[in-house]
């Protein structure tokens, strides 16, 4: 989960608290063949979807963004569509046990309509990344932006325009950033796919 979670927001640009509220609903996660799309909502009641969109590409080898999160997806065994109307089935930032068999969402995968899943806090965030830094190579102090940060100058040192970029991390509106954030599926996939991330296993530079 932290894993994943790390390479989302760093080919996606997103601070924790924007990936904090992804929602695992397969209309605001969409998967393809060749990236993902996930809906960034405004604020916590963004009940009309004036968020946005934000497309990550599928790239090869195990840093993949895409693979990870069909992976968490799967062995964390969300749910993706509710039974119901008003069926809550939650973030996909949420606490998931590793077994032997795999993994399992701690808590249920959906809850009744009136109620909500939440997911993690910051510092439960943080601890859990404590515990999985050793292993996945990361040894410095790792912030709530540092892989936004890290995102945006990983493409700028890679060669991504800074319009590209610029919508992308969705920080400013100006007719060419509106432009690609529109239009230009393969421009936006050239962010992802300029991050490196294919090349070596760079979690670590990932984030930092
Ligand atoms: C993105 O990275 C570039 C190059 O490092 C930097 O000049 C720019 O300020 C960064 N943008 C933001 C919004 O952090």
């Amino acid at each position: 989960m932290m894993v994943a979670t790390l390479a989302i927001m760093f080919a996606g640009f997103l601070r924790f608290d924007d990936a904090a509220e992804i929602c695992v609903h397969s209309d605001l996660l969409i998967i393809m063949d060749t990236h993902m799309k996930v809906f960034i909502p405004r604020s916590k009641t963004d009940q009309l979807m004036t968020g946005s969109w934000v497309t990550i590409a599928r790239v090869d080898g195990p840093c993949c963004p895409v693979g990870l999160t069909e992976r968490l997806l799967s062995r964390g065994g969300y749910k993706r569509l509710p039974d119901t109307a008003g069926e809550d089935v939650g973030p996909l930032l949420r606490a998931v046990q590793w077994t032997r068999a795999g993994g399992r969402l701690s808590g249920p995968p959906s809850v009744a309509p009136g109620q909500r899943l939440y997911s993690l806090w910051y510092s439960a965030f943080w601890t859990r990344l404590q515990k999985v830094k050793p292993s996945a190579g990361i040894s410095e102090f790792v912030k709530p932006h540092s892989a936004r940060i890290g995102g945006n100058s990983t493409a700028a040192r890679n060669g991504v325009p800074a319009e590209l970029r610029q919508a992308h991390g969705r920080w400013r509106t100006s007719e060419m950033v509106h432009h690609y954030t529109r239009r230009d599926l393969p421009s936006k996939l050239e962010v992802t796919r300029r991050l490196g991330l294919a090349s070596k296993l760079s979690l670590r530079s990932a984030v930092l």
